[in-house]
C-alpha cells in the first residue's frame, strides 16, 4: 500500500505492506534507529514516538495507520542543533545508562509535560508507567523530568 507521513518534518511516500509496523518503518525505511524495540508484547516503551502530538508505542501501529499523519522521533527534537530541554535534563541528572529505553522515555514525558506542565514525582511515575527501564531503578529518569518541567520543558 502507498503511504505518505511527514516524519521529523520530512515528507516521505512509500510503498509498504499492510501488516508492517510503524516501528519497522521508521528503523527499516527511513534508517532512524533511534526508536527501538524492547518487546513484543506492547508494554515496554521503548517505541514510544508522537503521533500527531500523542506518546504511541508504535509497534502497536501499523504503518498504513500513520498515513498521513505527523510523526516525531527522538531524532526530531533537536533544533539548530540544540537537545531539547528534556534531552538535556536527561544528560544531567544521569537519567539513563545503557539508552535503550531512552529514546522512548523522553518522548514519553515530552508527552506527558504537554499535559501537566509541573507533574509531581507521583504523577511522573504514574505518568511513565508504561516505559520500562531495565538500568536505573527510576530515580533519576524521575528527576530528569522534574528538572525539565522546572525549566519550562512543556512548552517545547
Ligand atoms: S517495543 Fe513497543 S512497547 Fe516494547
Ligand atoms: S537506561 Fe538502560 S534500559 Fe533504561
Amino acid at each position: 500500500m502507498k503511504i505518505s507521513l511527514t516524519v521529523n518534518g520530512n515528507l516521505h511516500t512509500s510503498e509498504v505492506e499492510p501488516r508492517t509496523l510503524l516501528v519497522h518503518y521508521i528503523r527499516e525505511h527511513l534508517g532512524l534507529t533511534a526508536t527501538n524495540v524492547g518487546c513484543d508484547t506492547s508494554s515496554c516503551g521503548a517505541c514510544t514516538v508522537h503521533l500527531d502530538g500523542e506518546a504511541v508505542k508504535s509497534c502497536t501501529i501499523l504503518a498504513v495507520q500513520a498515513d498521513e499523519c505527523d510523526v516525531t522521533t527522538v531524532e526530531g527534537l533537536a533544533k539548530n542543533g540544540e537537545m531539547h530541554p528534556m534531552q538535556k535534563a536527561f544528560m544531567e541528572n544521569h537519567g539513563l545508562q545503557c539508552g535503550f529505553c531512552t529514546p522512548g522515555m523522553v518522548m514519553a514525558a515530552i508527552s506527558l509535560l504537554r499535559e501537566i506542565p509541573n507533574p509531581s514525582e507521583e504523577e511522573v511515575r504514574i505518568g511513565l508507567e508504561g516505559n520500562l527501564c531495565r538500568c536505573t531503578g527510576y530515580h533519576n529518569i524521575v528527576k530528569s523530568v522534574l528538572d525539565a518541567a522546572s525549566k519550562g520543558a512543556a512548552g517545547r
